[in-house]
């Protein structure tokens, strides 16, 4: 097969070589965008009378078959091409003749490429914002069917306070949301053209790129053309977003994995979401919590793989770049994949409020109740710390819990102790009565929930 740039070659790399070297294996993914991209350079050039609107015409005409053809999966793609847009071209030649050639005047595969991924990750970034949303809704359905849902709240692992189900799951909402932000916020720099810059150096031809960025929807273009070609730090901006995402995923994935446990036993996960043991036939594992923890470190190692392939690169295009792409390409999967799942995951989930609840009663996180309690008649704090403290080593010593402990006991450590403090312990007073902005207290939740719906 004639290389598109065999002109000033007389010899020829064998085949594992240029097998190496290409990245149609791959960059087949960008063959709708590079179609797209071109279309509107060959209109530009017949727009700027680089050439004539009937070769424009046969070039589009061409670029629409192919465009079908590519859609159905039926393009024959060669290593021996290197890459998606010689591949297209080659075809594009075939189908239509040497008219097909005119096509890359005043274009590079430089530019060309870095607007394919452009193309490619402003409409992925759109789509994963709207699988955020949609998860977000299912974390707002669970919480408002568990804001009455009490649960120990944990700091160190160790029970600390009381606290709603419906706020713990709302902390994700939130999170979610500043992901979505980073996405949408990423979006301007993502929407900007590079085409027109050619190789490096932008193009003697008089090409108009306003016209081409119009066209293809971006909202501005890049001001200098090594840049360009040369940055890819929109992808890095998605990788980086993409790994805090991840990153707030496993943290989930490791709560849903410990409360399914039989230590917790604070939810079920459907047995859609589940698999079984080959070995123990009670086994009930679950697996996709654990595989998208898992999957965190693939898109960190993509961003890590990416900023190394970058560092110290000089201006403008070097073949290193090409390594852009697979872990771009491997980030959406995984970031689709693990939104479309955890949606389902957290949709279908049984929530075991009575063992959620019992086990506030059976634990000292009421603790703090108390001391509040002697705050607010105006012992200072520190001291109301200590009191409650021999308290619970009182408890600790005589096998039981605060609430079981006589009002004697109280009174003997403090005769500001009146009967109202098993009101104070009651772990379902003590989140109700956390109303500060953002606590725990249900009024706090539902506010919460409500501004979290208005948002949507
Ligand atoms: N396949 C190449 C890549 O993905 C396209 C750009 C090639 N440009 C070049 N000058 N060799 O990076």
């Amino acid at each position: 097969m004639k290389k598109l740039w065999g002109g000033r070659f007389t010899g020829s790399a064998e085949d594992w070589v240029d097998e190496f070297g290409a990245s149609i294996g791959f960059d087949q993914e960008l063959a709708e965008q590079d179609i797209e991209g071109s279309i509107a350079h060959a209109m530009m050039l017949a727009q700027s009378d680089i050439i004539s609107d009937r070769e424009a015409d046969e070039i589009i005409q061409g670029l629409k078959k192919l465009k079908e053809k590519a859609k159905n999966n039926d393009l024959e793609y060669s290593a021996k091409l290197e890459d998606i847009h010689l591949n297209l071209e080659h075809h594009l030649t075939e189908l239509i003749g040497p008219t097909g050639g005119k096509l890359h005047t005043a274009r590079s595969r430089n530019d060309q490429v870095a607007t394919d991924m452009h193309l490619y990750l402003r409409a992925q970034v759109e789509e994963i914002i709207e699988l955020i949303n949609e998860f977000q809704k299912t974390i707002i359905e669970q919480a408002e069917q568990n804001i009455e849902t009490i649960m120990p709240g944990y700091t160190h692992l160790q029970r600390a306070q009381p606290i709603s189900f419906a706020h713990h799951l709302m902390a994700y909402f939130w999170m979610l949301d500043r992901d979505k932000q980073r996405y949408s916020d990423s979006f301007k720099r993502i929407n900007l053209s590079p085409l027109g810059a050619g190789a490096l150096a932008g193009t003697t031809f008089p090409i108009d790129r306003y016209f081409t960025a119009q066209k293809l929807g971006f909202e501005g273009i890049y001001e200098n053309s090594l840049d360009a070609v040369s940055d890819r730090d929109f992808i890095l901006e998605f990788l980086s977003g993409s790994s805090i995402l991840m990153m707030h995923l496993s943290r989930l994935c490791e709560e849903i994995i410990l409360w399914s446990s039989q230590e917790f036993q604070f939810i079920e996960l459907s047995d859609a979401f589940t698999t079984g043991s080959s070995i123990m036939p009670q086994k009930k594992n679950p697996d996709m919590a654990e595989l998208i923890r898992g999957k965190a470190g693939r898109v960190y190692g993509s961003l890590i793989g990416l900023l190394t392939v970058l560092k110290g690169l000089p201006l403008a295009y070097n073949k290193d770049m090409q390594e852009d792409k697979e872990g771009m390409f491997d980030t959406v999967k995984t970031i689709k994949g693990s939104l479309k799942i955890f949606s389902g995951m957290i949709k279908t989930m049984k929530v075991k409020k009575e063992t959620m609840e019992s086990s506030v009663k059976n634990d000292f996180s009421n603790a703090t109740e108390l001391a509040d309690y002697l705050a607010t008649k105006g012992i200072p704090f520190r001291e109301a710390h200590e009191i409650v403290g021999k308290l619970v080593l009182e408890c600790i010593q005589k096998q039981c819990y605060l609430a079981d402990l006589p009002l004697e006991a109280y009174k003997e450590m403090n005769p500001l102790f009146e009967d109202d403090i098993y009101e104070a312990l009651n772990p379902y007073n003590a989140v109700g009565r956390r109303t500060s902005a953002g606590g725990t207290g249900f009024s706090q939740v539902k506010a919460q929930i409500g501004k979290a719906k208005e948002l949507l």
